[in-house]
């Protein structure tokens, strides 16, 4: 039972076989999937692959590294707005890839997190180093949602279980130099981890390198188990029902 809570199947990277790929998906455990726009265009995408699956949900929203090319505009996101959309994402910062449109990108990501609240949507989360600023934000604005991709440090993680949020953890766990990540791992209480894959990016070892899927989780939850010393089944489980909890039960 694998809920992939991160991942972008309108990507180009699956234009030659995604139907192919997701009608056979269930059948190596994948039980739901979010699909997360980067901007206007792929977040329609996204949602007319959430309707034409059923397992299949829908992020909207305008990710920073989008932002050198077009500017967040809130009521065209609220116009997509449709029951299988269950976050605003990915938004965030991108320091990585952009340092100098740092207002812009904070403005954007500000706008996004009040529609988030406005509407009473969780958010999911981009922050490549920008863990400063992007912390900053969240204990101002205190929104429900995620980390995805967590590369920040063991100090970061506990400000962000602080603010009652999720950290997202990927196949960046399963590679050598994942840095701080495996103690991230195992401070964080299982209740608070969600599984991704950020597909087609980011396959976990030993398919790193190659197209991801969401088929691939299970390497993920192997490190995860053996980090935190519990089986795979169990990491499986309890992120999938954090998911179900975060983005499919409204309250
Ligand atoms: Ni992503």
């Amino acid at each position: 039972m694998i809920f992939d809570t991160h991942s972008h199947y309108t990507d180009e990277q699956f234009d030659s076989d995604l139907d192919e790929l997701l009608t056979s998906i269930n059948k190596n455990g994948v039980t739901e999937i979010i699909t997360c726009g980067t901007d206007i265009e792929s977040s329609k995408a996204c949602i007319t692959l959430a309707e034409k699956y059923p397992f299949i949900y829908a992020a909207i929203g305008y990710h920073p590294e989008e932002l050198t090319r077009v500017d967040v505009d809130i009521n065209a996101l609220k116009g997509l707005l449709h029951e299988k959309v269950v976050a605003i994402g990915e938004i965030g910062l991108d320091y990585y890839w952009n340092k100098e449109n740092k207002e812009k990108q904070k403005q954007g990501f500000i706008a996004q997190l009040n529609l988030a609240k406005e509407i009473n949507l969780p958010v999911i989360i981009h922050d490549r180093e920008a863990h400063g600023d992007t912390l900053e934000i969240l204990k101002q604005h205190k929104p429900s949602g995620v980390l995805h991709c967590f590369s920040g440090s063991c100090e970061m993680a506990q400000e962000v279980l602080k603010l009652g949020m999720y950290i997202g953890v990927g196949g960046v766990a399963t590679f050598k130099n994942a840095k701080c990540l495996p103690e991230v791992i195992s401070l964080l209480p299982l209740e608070r981890l969600l599984l991704e894959t950020d597909a087609p990016y980011l396959a976990p070892v030993p398919f790193r390198g190659k197209r991801n899927d969401s088929s691939l989780i299970p390497y993920i939850a192997e490190r995860i188990g053996d980090i935190k010393g519990i089986s795979a089944e169990k990491v499986l489980k309890t992120a999938r029902e954090n998911a179900y909890r975060l983005f499919l039960e409204k309250n």
